[in-house]
C-alpha cells in the first residue's frame, strides 16, 4: 500500500515536471530570446551612443585644435618681429649693401630696408638680374604708397659674381666701386645650398664654400675701408651649421677632393660663415676705436629658390632665379594656406617675408641690442653649440681664407703693417691671457 502510493506520487511528479517544462521551456525561450534582443539593442544603443561621443570628441577636438590654431596663428600676426619692418625713414641716408639680390631672402631684405628709407646696393650676377631686382624694389616701395621715391634714396645694384674671386678684385680696382663711398651696413646674404655634384669654381675651390663664405669674406675685406664707423656686418648663415657637428674639417673644406657631400658642404660653408662672424668681431674688439658689429643668422626653412640645385631638378636650374620669384602667381594658392599652417605649426617653417625678419631687423639696427659676434634667429640671440665655439678654428679659418683669397684682411684705420703688428700682438696677448686663465680655473677646480 506504502509502496503503491510512494511509486504513484513519484509519477505525478514526473509528469509535472514534464509537463511544465514542455510548456515552460519555450515561454522560457521566448523570455530569453527577448533579453538578448534587448542586450542586443542595449549593446548598439551603447556602441552608438560610444561612436556619437567619439564623433562628437573628434569634432570637439577639431575645433579646439582649430581654435588654437587660430590663437596661434593671430599671435604670431600680432607679433612685430613675425614680419620685421623698421618704421618708415628710420634709415634715411644710410646705405647698405646686400649680396645675392636677385631672389629670395636678400631681394625681399632689400625691399622691406628700402622702405625703410636706406640706399640699397644689391649685388648680382648679371646685368639683367641686377635692373629686374632694382625694378622689383621700386614697384614694391610704389605699392606701399610710396609714390614718389625721394631722389636722394639710391636704389642701385652691382655686378658681381662670388665664384670669381678675380672679377671682384677687378670690379674694385676697375673703380666701378668709386661711387659707394659708405658702406653702414653689408649684408653677406648671397648663397647656394647642396649642390648634387662636386663643382669648383675657377679658382679651384669648392663651390658652396667660395659662394657662401670665401666670395664674402673678400668682399667684406675689400669694402672694409668703406665701412662706416659703427658698421654692421650681417652674415646669413643656417641652422645646417649643425650638419657640421664635427667642426670645421680643413682637409676637406676647401676643395672637398675626398668624401664630397651636398650637405656635408653646405654644413661646413654655414659653419664657417659662423667662425667667420666671430673671428671678425674678436678682431674689432681689439681696436678700441672701431665700433663695427658683426652678427649671424638663421633665417628659417623658407621656399626661396635655394631648393633649385638640391631637387635634382634641372628644368629649375636653367630657370633664372627672377623668374622664380613671382609673388603674385604664389598669392591666393594652396600652397599660401599650407604655408601658413605649417608655420603655424612649425615656427620655423616661414613664408619669404617671414624669413627676412631677423636680417632685416639686424640690419637695421636690432633696436640697438648689442648684436657683436652672437647668433640670432627669430630675432633672438640663441647659444652656439661647442662645436662653432673653437677659437682655434675661427683663427685658423680667417688665415687660411686670407691665403686662399690672396688678400690680407686689414681692419681699417690700422692700415700700415707696423699698426697691424700692434693688433696681432693684442689678439696674442689677449689668448695667452685666456689661456691662462683657463689653466688657473682648471687648476683649481
Ligand atoms: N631659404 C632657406 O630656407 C634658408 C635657410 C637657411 C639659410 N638660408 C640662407 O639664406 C641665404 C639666401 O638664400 P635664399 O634662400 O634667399 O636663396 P635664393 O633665393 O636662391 O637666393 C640666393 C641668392 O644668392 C645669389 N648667389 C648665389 N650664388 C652666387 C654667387 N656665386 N655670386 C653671387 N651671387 C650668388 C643668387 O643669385 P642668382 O640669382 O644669380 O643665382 C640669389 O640672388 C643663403 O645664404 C642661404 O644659405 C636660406
Amino acid at each position: 500500500m506504502f509502496l503503491r502510493r510512494a511509486v504513484t506520487i513519484v509519477f505525478l511528479l514526473l509528469l509535472s515536471t514534464t509537463l511544465s517544462n514542455a510548456f515552460l521551456f519555450p515561454i522560457l525561450l521566448k523570455k530569453r530570446a527577448i533579453i538578448v534582443t534587448k542586450k542586443k539593442l542595449c549593446i548598439k544603443k551603447i556602441q552608438q551612443q560610444k561612436a556619437a561621443a567619439a564623433a562628437a570628441l573628434t569634432i570637439g577636438g577639431a575645433a579646439s585644435g582649430f581654435t588654437l590654431l587660430q590663437q596661434r596663428q593671430q599671435s604670431i600676426l600680432n607679433d612685430k618681429y613675425n614680419i620685421y619692418q623698421p618704421e618708415e625713414g628710420s634709415l634715411l641716408g644710410q646705405t647698405i649693401v646686400i649680396t645675392g639680390g636677385s631672389s629670395g631672402l636678400g631681394l625681399e631684405s632689400s625691399k622691406r630696408l628700402a622702405v625703410a628709407g636706406a640706399n640699397i646696393i644689391v649685388t648680382a650676377r648679371s646685368d639683367n638680374k641686377g635692373s629686374a631686382a632694382i625694378q622689383q624694389i621700386r614697384a614694391y616701395l610704389e605699392k606701399k604708397n610710396k609714390a614718389t621715391i625721394p631722389e636722394q634714396q639710391r636704389l642701385d645694384y652691382k655686378v658681381l659674381n662670388m665664384d670669381d674671386l678675380q672679377s671682384m678684385n677687378q670690379s674694385f680696382t676697375d673703380n666701378k666701386w668709386d661711387d659707394v663711398p659708405i658702406v653702414d651696413v653689408l649684408l653677406n646674404n648671397a648663397g647656394v645650398m647642396a649642390i648634387p655634384q662636386r663643382e669648383t669654381t675657377v679658382d679651384g675651390y669648392e663651390r658652396q664654400i667660395q659662394s657662401n663664405h670665401l666670395g664674402h669674406f673678400l668682399l667684406t675685406s675689400l669694402l672694409s675701408d668703406k665701412l662706416s664707423k659703427r658698421a654692421r656686418i650681417i652674415n646669413v648663415s643656417s641652422s645646417a651649421n649643425q650638419f657640421a657637428f664635427t667642426g670645421l674639417k680643413f682637409n676637406y673644406l676647401w676643395k672637398a677632393e675626398s668624401g664630397y657631400g651636398p650637405w656635408r658642404s653646405y654644413g661646413q660653408s654655414k659653419l664657417a660663415n659662423i667662425y667667420f662672424t666671430t673671428e671678425l668681431q674678436r678682431r674689432i674688439d681689439a681696436i678700441p676705436t672701431l665700433e663695427w658689429s658683426a652678427a649671424t643668422l638663421h633665417p628659417g626653412v623658407v621656399p626661396t629658390n635655394l631648393g633649385r640645385y638640391s631637387g635634382n631638378n634641372d628644368d629649375l636650374e636653367a630657370i633664372p632665379s627672377t623668374v622664380l620669384d613671382n609673388d603674385s602667381d604664389k598669392e591666393n594658392t594652396i600652397q599660401t594656406f599650407l604655408g601658413s599652417l605649417a608655420n603655424t605649426i612649425n615656427q620655423d617653417f616661414k613664408s619669404i617675408e617671414q624669413g627676412a625678419s631677423t636680417q632685416v631687423w639686424l640690419a637695421s639696427g636690432a633696436e640697438f641690442q648689442d648684436i657683436g659676434g652672437k647668433f640670432y634667429d627669430r630675432c633672438k640671440q640663441q647659444q652656439l653649440r661647442p662645436f662653432a665655439l673653437n677659437k682655434e678654428d675661427g683663427k685658423r679659418l680667417w688665415n687660411e681664407s686670407e691665403d686662399l683669397v690672396g688678400r690680407k684682411f686689414d681692419l681699417p684705420s690700422l692700415g700700415t703693417s707696423k699698426d697691424n703688428e700692434i693688433v696681432d700682438m693684442v689678439l696674442d696677448e689677449e689668448d695667452s691671457s685666456n689661456n691662462r686663465t683657463s689653466t688657473t680655473t682648471e687648476d683649481s677646480i
